[in-house]
């Protein structure tokens, strides 16, 4: 399902046409598998399961005179998903929508976000009155699901960052870090856009089975991104559509070269692995070629550039470029490179030019790669004929 969901997205970038070539070439059934699979990690319907009694939706997706449909029942015991066989008590509401639509709601870009053919065909008029006039009630929960499911294909009701960081499970936001905040500040803007998202560290270390609550925080905040997860542990059972998991260790340039030849570029890469500095310091002169222009490269738990307990950090030198910190902190000088007047101040860095913005948070840093060439106007003048400026700047007489 992974790939299906991987050609879909790809093909929403590019419209109509390439949808519809797309939907023929994954086949109805697996296209519609793979958008119900994708509505109902959005639409969280489990949090719907306790408004009372039980009730039920059919999606219907239609493609070229053909049609799919999944029954999703959802009750006290929680959230199923079957063929269409026709669930006990109230009949179910069926939403019905062309399959290529569906599929560039979910993942084109927002414009293409549109109800063209949705069609929401409620349980007859005849069964839903005299319920209403006599009982038995209707379930609490039947409008709320079916508008859940409406919500999702509007692409509407986009829960903020904190919310989702604590609904999928990772310490992004939690008594340990308050990352989201810095996250949403940065990532924010781009949520609507078509991303590569690499996350080293999966999370749940050596357990193969746990894990992976910020990749999914990061597949739900970005409803077009292919997530991929790199650990050093087999993470593959927490693969999911758009979400992929590598093992790898970090610290082996090799390995990390070869994976960002097959997945990169990428937009955004997030260090949440060891927090060595040796290992973050290798991955990132590694992995920063491989990200895009005006991509985004964070590196999380900056205090394991300090502590020699866990992470053999030091404070000793808090500008060692050998420890995070004082590795990262160099890219704030690299940012004025071209205003040194003495060629001997500091040695030129393969970032200089490339760095065009880092910044720092507690624990958290940001940097951003993009063209940092500007010149320096005064800089040259005052290498090169500093004689024809005044003593305070101004122009000599
Ligand atoms: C803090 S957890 C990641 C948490 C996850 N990013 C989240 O926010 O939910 C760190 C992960 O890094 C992995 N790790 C440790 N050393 C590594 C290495 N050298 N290379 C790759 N992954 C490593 C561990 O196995 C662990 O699962």
């Amino acid at each position: 399902m992974t790939d299906h969901a991987h050609a879909l997205v790809e093909a929403a970038d590019r419209g109509g046409h390439a949808m519809a070539a797309a939907v023929e070439c994954v086949g109805l059934h697996n296209t519609a598998a793979t958008l119900i699979n994708e509505i109902l990690f959005r639409a969280h319907l489990d949090e719907l399961t306790t408004v009372g009694g039980e009730t039920s939706v059919i999606i219907t997706l239609t493609h070229g005179g053909k049609e799919v449909s999944a029954l999703i029942s959802v009750g006290p015991r929680g959230v199923a998903v079957s063929g269409t066989a026709a669930p006990t008590g109230l009949p179910p509401t069926r939403i019905v929508q062309d399959a290529c639509e569906m599929a560039l709601a979910l993942y084109g870009p927002r414009e293409r976000v549109s109800p063209g053919s949705r069609e929401i065909r409620w349980p007859s008029p005849h069964v839903m009155v005299p319920r209403l006039v006599n009982g038995p009630a209707v379930p609490k929960a039947l409008h709320a699901v079916v508008q859940r499911v409406v919500q999702v294909l509007d692409r509407e009701g986009a829960a903020p960052l904190e919310e989702l960081a604590v609904r999928h499970g990772t310490d992004k936001w939690s008594f340990l870090h308050q990352y989201t905040q810095h996250y949403q500040r940065h990532f924010g803007p781009l949520r609507d856009h078509r991303m590569t998202v690499l996350e080293i560290g999966v999370g749940g270390y050596g357990d193969t089975e746990t894990g992976g609550g910020s990749l999914y925080m990061w597949k739900e905040f970005f409803p077009r991104g292919l997530v991929y997860g790199l650990d050093i542990a087999d993470k593959h059972v927490l693969d999911r559509p758009r979400v992929t998991t590598i093992t790898a260790d970090q610290s082996d340039p090799d390995a990390l070269r070869e994976i960002a030849e097959k997945i990169g570029p990428f937009d955004i890469v997030i260090d949440d692995g060891s927090h060595m500095s040796p290992h973050v310091i290798t991955s990132f002169k590694t992995l920063f070629p491989y990200l895009k222009a005006n991509g985004v490269y964070a590196v999380e738990d900056l205090h394991g550039s300090y502590w020699p307990h866990l992470f053999s950090g030091s404070e000793r030198d808090l500008n060692d470029p050998a420890f995070t910190v004082g590795f990262l902190k160099q890219m704030v000088d690299g940012l004025n490179h071209e205003e040194f007047l003495d060629p001997g101040t500091r040695d030129a860095q393969p970032t200089d030019a490339t760095v065009k913005g880092v910044h720092f948070y507690h624990n958290l840093a940001f940097i951003e790669k993009g063209t940092n060439t500007e010149g320096s106007p005064f800089g040259t003048v005052l290498r090169e004929a500093p004689e024809r400026l005044g003593t305070e700047g101004r122009p000599a007489e």
